[in-house]
């Protein structure tokens, strides 16, 4: 009983772009009658504090990505984080980092979006190859790491590079690329990885591995850039090797 009548401190960011002025923390305490997540104390703060706290959710299950956000300085789910779980019954709460505010815990999530659909994130299949019937159950074990994300871009706000590399294509998009050209069902050549071989590309990642720290779904696009960055060094030696065969 002790535990349900704890009083839980939120100091939540509020900051509407459309108004302008600075970001600021406002407090809310909140009084749970039961275990509950974040988000769900935040739906409660919501419809009885303040009805203008902006957050995004919708599965409230870990499936849709929707509620990433910042919990005490760690990137998380704000769904998968019970209030137990919380230090001294206080978390401040605040929007992904890189992405730029629109209100209160809301980011716009253009950037992350667009550089997702450059990688042209779909299946480039071979004709009359479609479905699981072209692939093995070994084959699709081997993108089991990659089909899993959820696109909650929580790789992306807390990857490092893209501070100083704002072009930087990020762990989410690069992660699905690999996820697609390791697909056996894909059509050979039909995805040229030159897109993404520069600066901006898989050259920009430094390996810190902050992404794989944060996925809530154990996707691991530091692995991903390695089997991109092996696949353009390989695509090179072959062309390599096949001019000096022609020139001979
Ligand atoms: S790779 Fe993981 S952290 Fe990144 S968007 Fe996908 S699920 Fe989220
Ligand atoms: S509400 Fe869908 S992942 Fe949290």
């Amino acid at each position: 009983m002790a535990a349900m009548e704890k009083t839980y401190r939120f100091e939540i960011l509020r900051y509407d772009a459309a108004q302008g002025g600075q970001p600021r923390l406002e407090a809310f305490d909140f009084a749970p009658a039961r275990a509950m997540s974040v988000l769900e104390a935040l739906l409660e703060i919501q419809a009885w504090q303040d009805p203008s706290l902006a957050f995004r959710y919708a599965c409230r299950g870990a499936v849709c990505g929707s509620c990433a956000m910042s919990i005490n300085g760690r990137l998380q789910l704000a769904c998968r984080v019970q209030l137990e779980s919380l230090p001294d019954g206080r978390a401040v709460l605040e929007p992904l980092p890189h992405l730029e505010i629109l209100r209160d815990l809301v980011v716009d999530m253009t950037p992350f979006w667009e550089k997702y659909e450059r990688v042209r994130p779909w299946l480039h299949a071979r004709l009359g190859d479609c479905g699981d019937a072209g692939m093995s159950p070994a084959e699709a074990k081997k993108l089991d790491n990659y089909v899993n994300c959820i696109l909650c871009g929580l790789c992306y706000a807390a990857c490092p590079v893209l501070s100083g590399n704002p072009d930087f294509t990020g762990p989410a998009a690069l992660a699905k690329l690999y996820r697609f050209v390791s697909d056996s069902r894909e059509e050979p050549g039909d995805r040229p990885l030159e897109n993404e071989d520069r600066h901006e590309g898989v050259w920009a990642c430094r390996s810190v591995t902050r992404c794989i720290q944060v996925c809530p779904k154990n996707v691991r696009p530091t692995d991903a850039v390695a089997g991109l960055r092996r696949r353009l060094v390989s695509q090179r030696f072959h062309r390599l090797l096949g001019r000096t065969t022609h020139e001979a």
